[in-house]
């Protein structure tokens, strides 16, 4: 094994935007440093945005925030939102927007899976906001469920890689979670 240093290898994650109100405007980010804190509900989500973004006071003055999910059909339309900033470009008509339940948390009709959060915290990192957030409502888009769930195979998500600094697709379920490991039980 060959040593890299305090190399971050934790990819592929997922690509998101990220969704917030400013002075009234909508403005979306991309964000792939993004966290499952707990599986159960309530359910706790966080994002690690750096301290320079225009997004942060968006979450910090709404109390809330949304994550939604681009496919590859809107590759470039993200990949904008990660190059440019709200602080001198307006990104509220990227997309077509819509609101839930939570106000301050604008998602996206070309995303085939939008979340809504309630901020529940932040983590004053020397660089970074941690946002937790507190899911309040998911919406999918219906071509891309099969028996009501999130099918992975018609979502299509964009992963995100910093070494190569690429977007991937998925590829095919290998394997059974929970069952696999059962060859190795007495
Ligand atoms: C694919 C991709 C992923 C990104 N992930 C993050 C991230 O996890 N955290 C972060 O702080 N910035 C991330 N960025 C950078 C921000 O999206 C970018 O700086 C954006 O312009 C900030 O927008 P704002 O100033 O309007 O908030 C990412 C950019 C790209 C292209």
């Amino acid at each position: 094994m060959q040593a890299l240093g305090p190399v971050n290898a934790l990819y592929p994650m997922p690509t998101t935007l990220v969704g917030t109100v400013i002075n009234h405007k909508i403005n979306f980010l991309a964000v792939a440093h993004v966290g499952i804190l707990n599986h159960g509900e309530p359910q706790y989500l966080s994002i690690g945005l750096s301290k320079a973004h225009y997004s942060n006071q968006g979450i910090i003055t709404n109390k809330s925030f949304s994550i939604c999910l681009p496919n590859r059909q809107i590759m470039a339309q993200t990949d904008y939102c990660g190059i440019v900033t709200g602080k001198n470009t307006d990104k509220s008509k990227v997309f077509d927007s819509f609101f839930g339940e939570v106000p301050g948390a604008p998602m996206i009709s070309e995303c085939p899976v939008n979340m809504e959060l309630k901020l529940h915290e932040v983590l004053d990192f020397n660089t970074h906001d941690i946002f937790i957030g507190e899911l309040v409502q998911t919406y999918a888009d219906p071509s891309v469920l099969t028996n009501g769930k999130i099918d992975m195979a018609k979502l299509d998500p964009l992963l995100f890689d910093m070494a190569s600094k690429k977007y991937w697709a998925i590829g095919q379920a290998v394997g059974d979670c929970w069952r696999e490991g059962k060859v190795l039980k007495r």
